[in-house]
């Protein structure tokens, strides 16, 4: 018998030794995939702290009705538009379903109304959420060990997660002032095939990044299809905030100005849909050559998802196509309610450092065009321990930007998420930062 001490206290169980987690998959020990464990459990632990640190959607307007609304909508649609009979509508929402997806041509056609792209609807695959997309193609693209992913980077952490469980080496790539560094981009392709490496594709996420909350020009998006051109590389575009713009023209996605079929775009309906239903997409429209003939990319991801997921949840997809049907499939007219609310708070909160933070504060922070994100810079170091002060001490919790750096990067940094308070509770939690900030800043 072996004794072992869980967190309910020591336990005598069977005569197997432990496993030991060097006997487990490596991506079990890369710290990537504790930061959102530990990420969460510090917010659990301190739940009347104001929370600047969870990139989660606005509450305010959720509505489980609307779910039941969705539904029906759904069926609607079958019945009138595809002609479906009772039964049929029974089995397309509670039978499994089509690997790809049952809600591709709706997708399709929201990517042709908000962002103006021709998409085959062939092309798409609904997955469940962005997440699962970036393990389809990160799982597709890993051959042998020396393909490497590019990031711009800090990047999000599901990325490199991701990367981690394929055992996929993810490459930092600088993101500069234009939000990626051409020159950078360029310098770890040579060194990594000099290294022997074989870079595969490049992720970026070019609207209102997470964690910078950075935007690409459209002059910066052209150039950096024309060096995935000259590198040889797929560029992996994820757009989950490219919507909550704070106004003025949005430059068109890469996936949109994508002539030669090098972008693989990802979608995510967490943050314009309903996060709880877990669904997102991948646009794959590379063609792959076989021995049976030249298929979709889409269709090999599809093989993957087979064998991950099966299918995502039909009742999950139908809520998300009732929701698009109910606003003739544009997402930005059915989120302008939360849109303005982003817009409000992101002003809300630009206004509360200037004015808490002069000039000679040493403190800084970066004005992003609309998302969820800014990164505030201080003059001393911000790591786990002093998150865990400021929620225990200050009542504030944010995210240190070392979480989203693979290289120790980020050290003075944090990110503040605006897109979950409200004006009160916001100038609430920045009076509660500056207090933190007064106390470490050095005299
Ligand atoms: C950049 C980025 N990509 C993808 C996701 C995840 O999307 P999903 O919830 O659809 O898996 C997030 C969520 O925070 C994100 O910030």
């Amino acid at each position: 018998m072996v004794p072992v001490t869980g967190r309910s206290g020591t336990t005598t169980v069977g005569a197997r030794a432990p496993i030991a987690l060097a006997d487990l998959h490596g991506s079990l020990a890369d710290p990537v995939l504790d930061s959102m464990t530990f990420l969460n459990e510090i917010a659990g632990r301190f739940p009347d702290a104001v929370s600047f640190a969870a990139g989660r959607p606005y509450e305010e307007f959720f509505e489980v009705e609307a779910v039941h609304r969705y539904l029906r909508r759904y069926c609607d649609h079958l019945r009138d538009e595809h002609g479906l009979s009772e039964r049929q509508v029974n089995r397309t929402l509670l039978q499994y379903g089509r690997t790809k997806g049952i809600v591709h041509d709706l997708v399709a056609r929201n990517l042709s109304v908000d962002e103006g792209m021709d998409v085959d609807p062939e092309s798409v695959v609904v997955t469940v959420g962005a997440q699962e997309g970036m393990f389809l193609v990160l799982r597709a693209l890993r051959t042998d060990p020396r393909d490497v992913l590019l990031a711009v980077s800090p990047n999000y952490v599901g990325i490199r997660g991701a990367a981690s469980l394929v055992d996929m080496t993810t490459l930092p790539v600088r993101d500069g002032s234009r939000g990626i560094d051409l020159a950078d981009l360029a310098r770890v392709v040579r060194d990594a095939r000099a290294a022997g490496q074989r870079p595969r594709a490049l992720y970026l996420v070019p609207d209102f990044a997470n964690p910078a909350g950075a935007s690409l020009d459209t002059e910066t998006r052209v150039a950096v299809l024309r060096a995935a051109a000259e590198h040889d590389l797929l560029i992996i575009e994820d757009n989950p905030y490219g919507l909550f713009h704070a106004g003025g023209d949005r430059p068109a996605t890469l996936k949109a100005m994508d002539d030669d079929r090098r972008v693989v775009y990802l979608g995510s309906f967490a943050k314009t849909g309903m996060p709880g239903a877990r669904v997102g997409y991948v646009v794959a429209d590379q063609p792959v050559a076989g021995p049976g003939g030249t298929g979709l990319l889409a269709d090999e991801l599809s093989k993957i998802k087979s064998m991950v997921t099966v299918n995502t949840s039909p009742l999950a997809q139908a809520i998300i196509a009732g929701k698009l049907l109910e606003h003739d499939c544009s997402l930005v007219r059915a989120n302008e309610r939360e849109a303005g609310a982003y817009r409000r708070n992101l002003r809300h909160v630009l206004d509360g450092l200037a004015a808490r933070f002069g000039p000679g504060t040493g403190v800084s922070w970066n004005t992003p065009g609309g998302g969820f994100f800014l990164v505030v810079t201080v003059p001393f170091v911000v790591d786990d321990a002093l998150l865990e002060r400021s929620a225990r001490d200050f009542g504030v919790l944010w995210t240190p930007m070392h979480h989203f750096y693979a290289d120790g990067g980020g050290r003075h940094q944090l990110r503040l998420s605006v897109s979950l308070l409200q004006p009160p509770q916001i100038e609430q939690g920045l009076d509660r930062l500056a207090a933190l900030i007064r106390e470490m800043r050095p005299v």
